[in-house]
């Protein structure tokens, strides 16, 4: 009795220490210190229009954001939103801020975490 109830508890505590860590995964991998859900309502007005809910994209030429984008880091999807890009021979580029001239440096933090935690770590 004794025994299996401290195997119960061991096996509790297992499940407990592995879903924290898949937690701390999805919030962390982009090492970005930014606020999702401030960052979730900048993406539903600027962003989604071409990421989409579930960030798979809307047209050709949008990444979908869980096939290994956010794997890339931190500093390079910053950059990435901040100024824009285009990849020479894609159909099309992603504008600056997402045509959002009025996102702060803390709104493209902010973002990124959404992203993160949305899309998970690529
Ligand atoms: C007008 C459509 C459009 C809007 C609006 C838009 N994007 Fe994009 N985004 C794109 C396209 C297209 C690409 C891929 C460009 C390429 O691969 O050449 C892209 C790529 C990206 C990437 C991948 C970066 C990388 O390094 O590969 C991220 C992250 C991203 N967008 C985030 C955002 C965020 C955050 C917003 C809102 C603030 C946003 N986008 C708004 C079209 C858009």
């Amino acid at each position: 009795m004794v025994r299996s109830r401290r195997a119960a508890f061991g096996a509790l505590v297992a499940a407990a220490l592995i879903s924290a860590s898949i937690a701390n995964a999805a919030e962390d991998c982009g090492e970005s210190d930014g606020d999702w859900h401030a960052g979730s309502a900048i993406y539903h007005q600027t962003c989604v229009a071409c990421h989409g809910e579930d960030g798979h994209g809307v047209r050709a030429g949008v990444p979908d954001f869980t096939t290994g984008v956010m794997a890339y880091s931190a500093g390079s999807l910053s950059r990435h939103i901040e100024n824009g890009f285009q990849v020479p021979g894609r159909p099309l580029a992603m504008p600056p801020k997402g045509n959002n001239p009025a996102l702060t440096d803390e709104d493209i933090r902010n973002v990124l975490a959404y992203l993160h935690h949305a899309f998970g770590c690529g």
